[in-house]
């Protein structure tokens, strides 16, 4: 190369760089920023994406559009974490830069295989490629630090969906068993147009065997499966998975697209899982979608969630951002066979100073605390004369977000004031004529997360205060004694 050449090389690398910087979006108010969760620095998330373990610490990617606050143009964005609390953000780990993934870089998983961290992910082809791939492909892409990531040249690895399948065939959620890989899909049926989750198997990662369908909608389970993911718990068999495509029906299925499981047994060598078809959703809240969950070094199952919704109202978009994930959640299956929800452990040193410890006795509202980030436990011990136990928050604006028991039914209600509350049915625990409600709750500055009893029910929210938030205990019509422990949490 000439020095003139080189020079102009320079130049336009230079004004790349700076278009690209001047186009880039910044958050511009902090009203809305959580201290506590996982957020892009600006711009646009949705799905967790590739949540593994990798050289003693946890990796945890992130569907997400960089230059607005938008869905579209998606990468994976990256943090890390040696505790599942503290987490560090990384370079962007992969860009829609193939011709296989020109539309998107979709959902996918990480594993970690001969010392590399190794994510499967879908390519969201703008224009499909007959010959080579079809619009949605799998791609793999490796790692050997942990934040630099290359392409697999061979990709696709898995180019077309079955002979069957329609061209939704993306999520690709990989484990490992005895000596082979295998990966689960989702998918629509060509013929009926249902929902279906996808097994493939593999020796090396690089060549896939389609071994069959898992499990398929049989009408009341939507048309797409999103996400799905395929674990064991007890000796259980869990598919969760995000169906797109069922009607609300009461108390259910209330959001646009659910997250839910069905428990199983599964046979590795016929493809049987064997389940009562019954979908239970996850979480009964606003906003929780496209759950992802690994196995941490100590065998726990952990979850991770997008703490939104599609087609949402996004209160912070104006300010430049959409988007977060839930608090890490350890899985465990009940004897009933439902999965209970526990805030990780390591959570606990987000505590800062203790906002409040003290028993009271409630009958209309007392107020608790003030706070914009808090760990609120309550026990609740009422008898079932009772109406409503619960709590009520005040958000600015005269705006209100209860979340209550309401005795007349026993259904726990989470109502943010905008005329769409959500609920449920819980068990209630009945000793000696007193009943007893545990309520725990992870306040942030624009969210909720209330996990009640034992974690077997869940309410996961969005909410905008207009100012620091009040938190007052409710209990109408009798008395309620309550012990109550409050942390403020740190940012
Ligand atoms: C779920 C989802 C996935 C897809 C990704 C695209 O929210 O639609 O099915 O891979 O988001 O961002």
């Amino acid at each position: 190369l000439k020095e003139k050449d080189l020079l102009l090389i320079i130049l336009l690398t230079i004004i790349f760089h700076y278009l690209r910087a001047v186009n880039c979006i910044s958050v511009t108010n902090e009203r809305y920023r959580l201290n506590y969760h996982i957020m892009a620095p600006a711009g646009w998330i949705n799905d967790p994406n590739g949540f593994s373990y990798y050289h003693g610490e946890y990796h945890l990617f992130y569907q997400h559009n960089p230059d607005n606050a938008t869905p579209g143009n998606i990468h994976w964005g990256h943090v890390k974490s040696e505790d599942l609390v503290h987490w560090k953000h990384l370079p962007i780990a992969l860009s829609p830069d193939k011709l296989y993934d020109n539309g998107g870089v979709f959902s996918g998983s990480g594993i970690v295989f001969k010392n590399s961290l190794v994510l499967m992910y879908t390519g969201n082809a703008n224009q499909s490629n007959g010959t080579y791939f079809s619009s949605q492909s799998q791609e793999l892409a490796f790692s050997s630090d942990g934040e630099r990531f290359i392409k697999y040249t061979n990709n696709p690895v898995i180019a077309f969906p079955p002979i069957d399948g329609g061209n939704a065939f993306r999520d690709p959620s990989i484990w490992q068993y005895k000596d082979m890989w295998y990966v689960i899909l989702g998918n629509q049926n060509n013929l009926t147009q249902q929902g279906r989750a996808l097994i493939y198997s593999s020796y090396n990662l690089h060549t896939w065997n389609y071994v069959g369908v898992l499990a398929e909608s049989t009408g009341n389970f939507g048309y797409m499966w999103e996400c799905p993911d395929f674990f064991e718990l007890k000796g259980r068999y869990i598919l969760l998975m995000s169906p797109q495509g069922i009607k609300a029906n009461g108390d259910d299925y209330k959001n646009l697209y659910q997250t839910g499981y069905f428990v199983g047994s599964y046979n590795y060598q016929t493809n049987n899982f064997s389940h009562n078809n019954v979908f239970i959703e996850m979480d009964h809240g606003h906003d929780f979608y496209a759950a992802q969950t690994m196995e941490a070094p100590d065998g726990r199952r952990i979850m991770i969630a997008w703490m939104d919704m599609w087609e949402s109202a996004y209160l912070e978009q104006e300010d430049g951002w959409v988007g977060a994930l839930t608090i890490p959640r350890a899985l465990t299956l009940s004897p009933s066979g439902k999965i209970l929800q526990k805030p990780v452990d390591e959570l606990r040193s987000l505590r800062t100073s203790t906002l409040l410890r003290s028993t009271i006795n409630v009958k209309g509202v007392s107020k608790l605390l003030d706070a914009r980030s808090a760990e609120i436990l309550i026990k609740a011990t009422f008898k079932s004369t009772v109406a409503r136990v619960g709590i009520q928050i005040d958000i600015g604006n005269c705006s209100k977000v209860l979340a209550y028991l309401d005795k007349s039914n026993n259904k726990f209600v989470l109502d943010r004031g905008d005329n769409d509350p959500r609920k449920t049915l819980i068990d209630v625990v009945n000793r000696d004529n007193f009943e007893t409600l545990k309520i725990r709750i992870f306040l942030d500055k624009s969210s909720i997360e209330i996990f009640l009893n034992d974690g077997g029910t869940t309410f996961t929210s969005r909410i905008y205060p207009s100012s620091t938030p009040a938190v007052y205990a409710l209990s109408e019509g009798a008395v309620t004694r309550m012990k109550v422990v409050a942390y403020e949490l740190k940012n």
